[in-house]
């Protein structure tokens, strides 16, 4: 009798839940309940971090400049507390107190980047640098003797300058240069390695690196030089993973994963115009997601439309939205074994008729106008707002849009002050794992979960003053000692139970 009563008001709520959901999306999203909730058995967790963000070592042994390494040092302006990671968490000289506590959280893989010009201080094969490559080679067989699988990002922001000094991104020599430098990568670390990611998060180095001019290499250009990034990257992730296929995957066993991290938010539709959030989803998501993952390939016709129109009507004699041809459709669809997401935060959205951003612009183009409920918990990074049911709402989008690809989480993570005592951090991993589960429960294909960051670490231009990491690191300190927060004990458990406990 209780039984039934109890589940007829959990049913009850579920409803609620299902009908208070504002924005009225086709993903039913319901909120967490009181009880465990168990992951599938073969459900992957872990944490990451980036190269640029915890090595410091930035001139050691042979390693070349990267656009961060002179970024910062020419522009301390830029960054909030005018630091840099010249030596950071210093993770280059104390990679065993980083397994340590990989360890002790008991992650069943670690995510980390390789530093291009480390072991190419040029950015091409010429300038090899052995140092660098036994660097890796150190963490890839620690983590391995301790049954930690590595999952490798080879591009996470920090680019050789001295590609940049030839255009970086924007110089088509960029796709040979990256399909080179992910071979060395290949040959050397590939019997080691099962999970790869060509690049991280390409919207965020191509709008602030090539848009905006926030971040190096400080290209304004927005609506040209960021769309050829963009561009650029993708064709340079497929040649990256068609390479992977052909000369490597056999070779290492056939059990080898190549895939692409990309960034975005979930769109709740802020008036009842449903459409809308379609749209919204094509110019983040879609961009880089559907030339690689939907059946059809190439840029989403949105794009294609509006940036076409846009271009003529401001008397161009082409679209800023680079042409894919056929070729490279085919060559770039279908080019991935899973999508990696990063899943943060999400917004409301509405579209703009004349939208007020300088012409040309990716806000001109878009039409969207983003805000944020009050209601929603927001991190100290002032664009970090708690949306939790984002995060189902954004894989039941990957499921119906890309046909169920397979996605692992490869980021989601909650910034303060560093305190030790991170209940809001707690409370963040906990409402996102909730929506995973919610998702899984709709049949969403995720199969992993990562928590950034392990460590606290340099945080772009906000630099020091925002932490995400499980363990805190006084930056100042001379053995920058790694001090778990509570949010570590509480992962520790979740890994632990393979479970998500309402107990904080
Ligand atoms: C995504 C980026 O990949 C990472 O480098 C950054 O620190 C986190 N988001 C937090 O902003």
């Amino acid at each position: 009798m209780e039984g039934i009563k109890i589940e007829k008001i959990f049913l009850l709520f579920q409803i609620f839940c299902i009908i208070s959901n504002r924005g009225g999306n086709s993903y039913a999203v319901i909120e967490s309940v009181n009880e465990s909730r168990k992951f599938p058995d073969k459900f992957l967790f872990g944490t990451s971090t980036s190269a640029y963000q915890i090595e410091g070592g930035w001139n050691e042994d042979g390693k070349g400049l990267s656009i961060w390494d002179t970024f910062t040092h020419e522009h301390p302006e830029k960054i909030a507390d005018r630091s840099n990671a010249d030596v950071g968490p210093d993770s280059y000289h104390r990679f065993d107190d980083d397994l340590k506590i990989i360890k002790e959280l008991g992650s069943d893989f670690y995510r980390f980047s390789i530093s291009w010009p480390r072991v190419m201080p040029t950015g091409d094969i010429s300038s090899l640098n052995k140092a660098g490559l036994k660097y890796y080679d150190d963490v890839i067989n620690k983590l391995l003797e301790n049954n930690i699988e590595p999952m490798v990002t080879m591009f996470h922001y920090d680019l050789p300058q001295k590609l940049t000094d030839i255009g970086g991104f924007t110089n088509p020599l960029f796709l040979k240069y990256f399909e080179n430098y992910a071979e060395l990568l290949y040959i050397h670390f590939g019997d080691r390695v099962k999970y790869w990611i060509t690049f991280n998060e390409p919207f965020d180095y191509c709008h602030p690196g090539y848009g905006e001019a926030t971040y190096p290499p400080l290209i304004e250009s927005d609506g040209i030089a960021n769309y050829l990034c963009l561009d650029h990257t993708i064709k340079a992730h497929a040649m990256a993973y068609r390479l992977y296929r052909m000369k490597y995957y056999e070779k290492y066993g056939k059990i080898g994963k190549v895939g692409i991290t990309i960034s975005s938010r979930f769109y709740f539709s802020k008036s009842n115009d449903e459409s809308i959030v379609d749209r919204g989803m094509q110019f983040m998501l879609g961009w880089l997601a559907h030339p690689i993952y939907s059946k059809a390939g190439g840029y989403p016709e949105v794009l294609i439309e509006e940036i076409g129109r846009n271009s003529l009507g401001e008397g161009r004699a082409w679209s800023r939205l680079p042409t894919m041809s056929e070729d490279w459709k085919n060559l770039i669809r279908g080019s991935a074994d899973f999508l990696g997401l990063n899943y943060y935060t999400s917004r409301y959205i509405e579209y703009v008729e004349s939208p007020k951003g300088k012409s040309p612009s990716l806000e001109r183009d878009a039409r969207i106008n983003a805000t944020v409920d009050p209601q929603w918990k927001r991190a100290k990074s002032t664009w970090l707002y708690s949306v939790p049911r984002g995060l189902t709402g954004l894989l039941g989008f990957i499921k119906d849009q890309y046909s169920n690809v397979e996605v692992m989480i490869t980021e989601n993570g909650f910034s303060d002050d560093g305190q030790l005592n991170d209940d809001d951090r707690i409370q963040y991993i906990k409402d996102h794992l909730n929506a995973i589960l919610d998702a899984i429960d709709q049949g969403c294909n995720v199969t992993a979960y990562t928590v950034w960051s392990l460590i606290d670490n340099f945080e772009w231009v906000y630099g020091y003053t925002e932490r995400f990491g499980l363990y805190y690191v006084n930056m100042s300190s001379p053995n920058k000692e790694r001090i778990a927060k509570k949010s570590a004990k509480f992962y520790t458990d979740v890994i632990k139970s393979h479970s998500v406990s309402s107990n904080l």
